[in-house]
């Protein structure tokens, strides 16, 4: 599985669909596009291509589609409509997130407690995909010899590439990520591995990818915060500098164009406040700004209160530290 570059925008719930994902591309762009987890009942039951969830963007590729689920007849069901769309480029089967919905059906990471049930997944997914398979995971608990079953398990299952979220399951957000899984993952691994969790700043990035030894580095909050985030990486790696912030007005603006251009105005107010969380997050008032941009209620209003905020305040340095989740 060949990334363009090896920076990779996470998947993540009520944000990364095709508008932030564009906003992204605009912004410089990243080396693989995630959409939010998809749930493999719905998308086995329904027309994925009327699926909001499952729009493309303009400018998104290479584009991951993330599944969610426990039944391998309903996850190959799931994974076959999307490889019909042709418009992803790669499939990527959840085993890590551990909130919401998946953690209350016992999906995502709580199936790493269930491995038997896992390698029937991936064999089902396997024998329906055509094109490049993932898996995303938290670090399974159990004896040392249990990251060499897991990489074992992986391999035979026909899996591409790893993303892993160094922390296990019972860490949720709450200790910082163990890198030092990482590059022990690394060493087990015969298959790529693209290395998570609490990259703030484009140091970070490189300094996981040097620390690691993994093969991509993928990113999540600090992308919410900053989407221009992998454009800073690349520069960071060429020329050992970091470029002058864009205008996060200009930005505010863009990303409003992009949902008043392509959502209704109920969801792309909805859609608005969740990014308008994490952009604030930039800032000392952020959570002032925040409450008070969302308190208007058109897209419009939205973005111009929040516009008004941002405009009057410098972003600080990297790196970047989410104080709301
Ligand atoms: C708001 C939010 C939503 C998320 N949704 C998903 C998801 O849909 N699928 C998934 O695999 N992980 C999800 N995650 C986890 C991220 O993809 C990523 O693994 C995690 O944030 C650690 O990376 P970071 O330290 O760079 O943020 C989510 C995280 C956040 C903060």
């Amino acid at each position: 599985m060949n990334l363009p570059i090896p920076w990779v925008m996470a998947p993540m719930a009520d944000l990364t669909h095709a508008c932030f994902r564009d906003l992204v591309a605009q912004w410089g762009g990243c080396g693989l596009y995630f959409t939010e987890m998809l749930n493999a009942r719905i998308v086995a039951s329904s027309r994925p291509e009327k699926d909001p969830y499952c729009a493309a963007g303009l400018k998104d590729r290479p584009r991951a589609c993330q599944v969610v689920g426990d039944d391998p007849v309903v996850v190959a069901k799931a994974f076959e409509k999307l490889q019909a769309l042709g418009r992803f480029d790669v499939f990527n089967f959840n085993l890590g997130c551990c909130r919401g919905m998946p953690a209350r059906y016992g999906w995502g990471a709580a199936l790493l407690q269930r491995p038997q049930r896992v390698r029937e997944i991936l064999r089902e997914a396997r024998r329906v995909l055509e094109g490049p398979f993932m898996v995303k995971m938290r670090i399974p608990e159990g004896p040392n010899e249990t990251a060499q079953r897991w990489a074992e398990l992986l391999h035979r299952c026909g899996v591409d590439a790893v993303v892993l979220h160094a922390r296990y399951p019972r860490d949720l957000f709450k200790r910082p990520a163990r890198w030092d899984v990482l590059k022990q993952w690394k060493r087990l691994l015969a298959i790529p591995l693209i290395g998570n969790g609490d990259v703030f700043s484009p140091q970070d990035g490189l300094r996981m990818m040097e620390e690691t030894g993994c093969d991509g580095v993928m990113i999540g909050r600090a992308a919410l915060m900053r989407p221009w985030i992998f454009s800073d990486l690349c520069h960071l790696r060429a020329t050992g500098t970091l470029p002058d912030p864009p205008n996060v007005a200009h930005v505010v603006g863009q990303y409003g164009l992009l949902l008043r251009q392509r959502v209704p105005e109920r969801e792309a107010v909805r859609r608005f406040r969740h990014f308008a969380f994490w952009i604030c997050q930039n800032y000392s008032y952020g959570a002032y700004y925040y409450h008070k941009s969302c308190r208007a209620s058109t897209l419009q209003a939205m973005v111009e209160t929040l516009q008004g905020f941002v405009s009057r305040d410098s972003l600080p340095d990297y790196p970047v530290r989410p104080f709301m989740m």
